[in-house]
């Protein structure tokens, strides 16, 4: 199968409407091959990216796609607040604009919009499909060996350290419902950065939610440079023991669905 070979052109309408969101931080060569691929994968999506004001001009080109694309909007939003806090904000547009189901994806290629497929269908069966790297099927392609390492301890640490029964816990490419945003507390989500994704899968799983995973090809950048660092490993890793030291003593509340409005 070639880079941009699309599994099954079928239609996903029994879904609803689908919001694919795509964080933007610096991502210039990248936005435009994004949208085309979404777009080309699955045409009845809509997309939205989520730009911090990128230095680099990403939000200009963005909007240019805009003008020429009515079911792709941006989101321009103050500066550099985080991968968590842009979707955040992207779940609240999307819910507010009518969207049944919202998708995360990176905007560097490492997801591959042709698998999105795949997501969607095992989300007919589940309230959360996450694409994951770490079961049968799934692989990485071009990461360093220590990147490997980091994430896949990263997800073994916090797969034992929360009980979540999940192989790939940090990864970012995943399909939501709305219920299920909304019934895990979206609101009350204060990760902003890498984390984040396993604040949100955790929180799933403890609002008692169905979650499948999927194999993914996850392939790393061509273009541009990742925003991981040390600091935001070190700062996950602090997080996630906390959260599973205060979970034993019972400190871990259960999440507070939001309301619908
Ligand atoms: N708006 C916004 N603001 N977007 C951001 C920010 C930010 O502060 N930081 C990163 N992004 C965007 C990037 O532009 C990219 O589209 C996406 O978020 C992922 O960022 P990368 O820098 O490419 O992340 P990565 O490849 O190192 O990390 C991937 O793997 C992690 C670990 O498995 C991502 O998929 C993460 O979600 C995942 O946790
Ligand atoms: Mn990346």
């Amino acid at each position: 199968m070639t880079d941009s070979t699309i599994e099954a052109a079928e239609s996903f309408g029994d879904l609803g409407k689908i919001l694919v969101i795509i964080p933007t931080y610096n991502e210039i060569e990248n936005v435009g091959l994004i949208t085309a691929r979404v777009r080309a994968a699955v045409p009845e999506a809509h997309i939205l990216i989520a730009d911090d004001n990128s230095p680099d001009g990403t939000g200009d080109a963005a909007d240019v796609l805009a003008a020429e694309d009515p079911n792709l909007q941006v989101l321009h939003r103050r500066g550099k607040e985080g991968l968590g806090a842009a979707y955040l904000a992207g779940f609240r547009w999307g819910i507010d604009h009518g969207f049944d189901i919202l998708v995360e994806m990176d905007a560097d290629g490492s997801h591959r919009p042709e698998q999105l497929p795949r997501l969607l269908t095992a989300l007919r069966n589940a309230d959360l499909v996450l694409g994951s790297r770490w079961v049968p099927g799934g692989e990485v392609v071009n990461w360093p060996w220590w990147r490997q390492f980091i994430s896949r301890g990263g997800s073994t640490y916090s797969r034992l350290m929360l009980r979540v029964p999940i192989r790939d816990v940090t990864g970012g490419y995943r399909a939501f419902r709305k219920q299920t945003l909304l019934g895990l507390g979206m609101s009350q989500v204060a990760s902003q950065g890498y984390c984040f994704q396993v604040d949100l899968a955790w929180r799933t799983v403890r609002a008692g939610f169905k979650v499948a995973e999927v194999p993914i090809t996850f392939k790393d950048r061509e273009f541009g440079a990742s925003k991981m660092s040390g600091n935001i490993v070190g700062e996950a890793l602090k997080r996630v023991t906390a959260w599973g030291v205060l979970s034993r003593l019972g400190r871990i509340p259960a999440p507070v669905p939001d309301p619908e409005g």
